[in-house]
């Protein structure tokens, strides 16, 4: 799967960088690497909430840094390797 985090000024400002840092470090931990592709992406137009992250083409919008691991445990982690629901809590 490919997840993209918002690098925009918005969401640089809300911890973009940490969370790709976490991120990363999760995607290692929990040997992920060969499933998970992470990249950057300009703004995606929801700048109100928290960091926002794309998954293949579904939008969440609500990522802070300390919400990384429970994210990635709870979503990242059960997603099949290409992940089409759009029901992943999309401006939450
Ligand atoms: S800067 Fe990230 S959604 Fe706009």
């Amino acid at each position: 799967m490919v997840l993209e985090v918002c690098i925009g000024s918005s969401c640089h400002i809300k911890g973009a960088y940490e969370v790709v840092e976490k991120l990363k470090l999760l995607v290692e931990v929990y040997k992920m690497q060969s499933r998970v592709t992470l990249k950057a992406s300009f703004c995606m137009g929801h700048c109100g909430n928290g960091v926002s992250i794309r998954i293949n083409k579904n939008e969440i919008t609500w990522i802070k840094p300390e919400a990384c691991e429970a994210f990635f445990e709870n979503i990242i982690k059960n997603l099949p390797d290409q992940a089409t629901s759009d029901n992943y809590g999309t401006n939450r």
